[in-house]
């Protein structure tokens, strides 16, 4: 701690610390950056000269020996998150790790094992359960439950007891992707892994997080493991996620569109800034959420918004669009700096962390058994022992 501030070290200077972690650190007052370390020197310079980090260093050891530092931000490659937790833990420091945790399971016990023994926090950034409008969603369909409301014109059964499956609870996930986003190191077998353990982690853990205390209990998983993939995840409730991934879409439609029906009645989020709610009556307004990052003209909310302020952005710039990214910060609300905000409060009043080891734990075997499944063409259970695993510590 340095005048009451948790000081912090950036492991990992790519796309996402320029974009994401630095700008977030340093927005926050209870953060002092110290550290930026990337095998890349010359990068680690660049963003430590950018935003006023101290020190640089290729050496993520070098940061771990540092008593000063608090807290380890790590936004590397998913590979090397093992041996970097590893001896982040042992020296002491709290760790708020990128999605996945872990490209394996096993590397993902150990990762549990490391943080528990040593007794420091540790946060995966498992963002989208922090976003408001998916945590709006959240509540609209758990105060609906709480309290159902039928519009009358609808035709509701009221003459018999409802069957099982009509109280069961379905959430879609149909994420749609563009190449820029899934580079291809994402899809490179040894440090990247494919879109299902680099990014269908998030939708897992949304899934476990919308349905919890229900536990999965039967996974099913289609497609390629690398790009376009399907996976259903039934949980011991009788609810269910399922999850369209392609690889072939536009981000001119939802990158990301969640839809819960519950209850008689349809929620929906639109890539994090449009909620709408259908079949309960007095909740037809849709709800707008702003986004993180846009400093255009266009001043209405909500996903056609979303879109004009998009094309607005990209208007002027011709052909490959990739560029325009590193000129002109443009983004929805996904939750990255609530998951800041909440692990730097965990650590600080010492409470749990907001997305702790067990939930980077079952993100990764889930995906894990999503591959298997696609591998053997099988549904496959998801047991409780392997979903909630006993770590002994010695
Ligand atoms: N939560 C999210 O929504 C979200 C979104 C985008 C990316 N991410 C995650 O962020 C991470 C980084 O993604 P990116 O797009 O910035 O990738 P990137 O390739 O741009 O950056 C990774 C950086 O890590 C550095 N690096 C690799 N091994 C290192 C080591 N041993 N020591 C120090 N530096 C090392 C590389 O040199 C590189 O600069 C990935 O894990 C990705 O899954 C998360």
């Amino acid at each position: 701690m340095r005048s009451g501030k948790l000081v912090v070290a950036q492991i990992g200077a790519g796309k996402f610390a320029e974009y994401q972690d630095l700008p977030n650190i340093s927005s926050l007052p209870q953060l002092a950056l110290k550290w930026i370390c990337d095998l890349d020197r010359a990068r680690a310079e660049e963003l430590g000269a950018r935003f006023g980090a101290e020190k640089v260093t290729s050496d993520f050891r070098e940061v771990c020996a540092d008593p000063e530092v608090d807290l380890i931000k790590i936004a590397t490659s998913h590979e090397i998150h093992l041996p970097i937790i590893e001896c982040a833990a042992a020296a002491g420091k709290h760790i708020f790790c990128e999605k996945p945790m872990a490209m394996r399971d096993e590397e993902a016990w150990k990762i549990m094992k490391a943080v528990r023994k040593n007794h420091v926090k540790l946060c995966v950034d498992l963002n989208r359960r922090m976003s408001p409008a998916l945590q709006a969603l959240k509540k609209s369909v758990y105060d609906h439950l709480a309290n159902p409301r039928h519009s009358p014109w609808r035709y509701i059964e009221t003459r018999r007891e409802p069957l099982p499956e009509e109280e069961f609870k379905h959430l879609l996930i149909r994420i749609q992707d563009e190449s820029s986003s899934y580079g291809l190191q994402h899809v490179d077998p040894l440090i990247g892994g494919g879109e299902i353990i680099g990014e269908s982690v998030h939708w897992l853990d949304v899934a476990c997080w919308f349905f919890a205390p229900a536990r999965p209990v039967e996974i099913t998983a289609w497609g390629s493991s690398r790009l376009s993939h399907g996976i259903n995840l039934k949980f011991s409730t009788g609810d269910d996620m399922t999850l369209t991934f392609s690889c072939s879409g536009t981000f001119d439609y939802p990158k990301e569109l969640f839809e819960v029906t519950a209850g008689n009645a349809l929620f929906r989020s639109e890539f994090f800034v449009e909620n709408t709610v259908y079949g309960v009556p007095g909740a037809e307004k849709p709800e707008y959420f702003p986004m993180k990052h846009y400093s255009g003209a266009i001043k209405a909310e909500g996903f056609a918004a979303y879109i004009a302020k998009y094309r607005e952005r990209v208007s002027g710039f011709g052909g490959n669009q990739k560029e325009i990214e590193t000129s002109h910060p443009f983004e929805v609300d996904k939750g990255h700096l609530n998951m800041w905000k909440a692990f730097t409060q965990a650590i600080l009043e010492d409470r749990p962390s907001p997305c702790d080891e067990l939930a980077g734990f079952q993100s990764t075997y889930l995906a894990q058994l999503a591959i298997r499944a696609i591998e053997c063409r099988q549904t496959l259970p998801v047991p409780v022992e392997r979903f909630v695993p006993a770590i002994f510590l010695r």
